[in-house]
């Protein structure tokens, strides 16, 4: 069942063919997504690893909760607001995979403790020290895990000494349970050669190994290894050492995700449809979506089934497509669809929100 992800579509009737929605209009695909949710989880489960879903594409406490439900142990967020949303919504187990750093940040921290059980990222004693204090402050303790610097460099503290002597501060923190490490290997996802991304993937996930060992070595127990994304997922699951994945945008798929990160097996979720407001020449066609509804930043959307339809540029509200030979009998007032690359934030607000409407038209059909 699609359900329109748009405040505008919500007079839409129940039961209504997507053929029969204004455009262009976000769709979620109920059916899909709970097909890929189960997909990932049984992957997980299989492997005896966690699956902790990244929740940076849909920041949706019903979405969480479904992910929960197939067997997620909580979810992981890239901002304290979300962790605060999921844990108004009824998630405890949630993974702030950030650096928080700042008075306010560590009073909604200290707050959100109250309420849930974080874990939060951290990769020095300036930010950590804070934050324990504030905790401590309050009779509380949050945990903490250290992310590890595997080769993405963005956060994290090199592997070695520096992780360890970060470890040894951590244990001695009055507001700090230190559970683990991290890494996230966001670099390696887009390699071409398969043998060559699973050799680089569990070379970068080996760091967290042996980071593991060292601190077990010091007598610092290591229970969370944490990593991944939905384009290296399959591959960590498989490492011996890593005990969850934090693969979010799995569940909604997209074209990244298929195409240059080579990750099968899952569907697109979410879709565009739009509909085609100008035929200028026989090559060139205007649809009504441009880049504020198609998402350019991680790769070109697709026409779905239509590899004879190129996007070839997109202003604020127009997209232009180029027609093959066989496209271009296609007039004004067509239609057609293109996968949604999810990362498109402001979008996923929108969807969040309304995706619920969605769920609960589906609950009263
Ligand atoms: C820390 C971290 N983990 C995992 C992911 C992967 O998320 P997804 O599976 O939604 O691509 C990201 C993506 O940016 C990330 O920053």
């Amino acid at each position: 069942m699609h359900v329109p992800i748009d405040m505008n579509h919500a007079a839409a009737p129940l039961g209504a063919s997507i053929d029969e929605l204004d455009t262009p209009c976000l769709c979620l695909d109920l059916d899909v997504m709970e097909a890929n949710i189960r997909a990932v989880a049984e992957a997980c489960a299989k492997r005896g690893v966690s699956w902790r879903p990244h929740a940076k594409g849909h920041k949706n406490a019903t979405i969480a909760r479904a992910e929960v439900a197939a067997g997620a142990i909580g979810a992981t967020c890239a901002k304290l607001g979300e962790a605060e949303v999921l844990a108004a919504g009824g998630v405890r187990d949630l993974l702030i995979a950030n650096m928080l750093a700042g008075p306010h940040k560590v009073r909604r921290l200290v707050e959100l403790r109250k309420k849930a059980d974080p874990v939060i990222a951290v990769d020095s004693v300036e930010q950590a020290e804070p934050i324990s204090r504030a905790m401590a402050e309050a009779g509380l303790k949050v945990r903490a895990i250290i992310e590890v610097d595997i080769g993405l460099s963005r956060v994290g503290t090199h592997p070695g000494e520096q992780t360890l002597a970060l470890a040894r501060a951590l244990v001695k923190m009055p507001g700090i349970d230190f559970a683990g490490i991290m890494g996230y290997e966001g670099h390696l996802l887009t390699i071409e050669d398969q043998d060559e991304k699973l050799a680089k993937i569990n070379a970068a996930l080996d760091i967290l190994s042996e980071t593991k060992r060292q601190l077990v070595a010091e007598g610092i127990p290591c229970p969370i290894v944490s990593c991944a994304g939905t384009g290296s997922y399959l591959i960590s699951i498989a490492h011996a050492d890593v005990t969850e994945v934090q693969a979010g945008g799995a569940i909604f798929m997209d074209a990244f995700y298929r195409d240059k990160c080579r990750v099968p097996n899952l569907q697109f979720a979410l879709t565009i449809p739009v509909t085609i407001v100008s035929r200028p020449t026989p090559t060139r066609a205007i649809i009504d979506a441009g880049r504020k509804t198609l998402n350019v930043e991680v790769c070109t959307p697709l026409v779905l089934g239509r590899a004879d339809i190129q996007v070839k540029r997109l202003s604020a509200e127009h997209g232009e497509l180029e027609l093959a030979p066989s496209a271009q009998s296609l007039k004004v007032g067509d239609r057609l669809t293109s996968p949604w690359c999810f990362t498109t934030s402001s979008t996923a607000h929108a969807a969040a929100r309304s995706w619920m409407f969605g769920m609960s038209k589906r609950a009263a059909g």
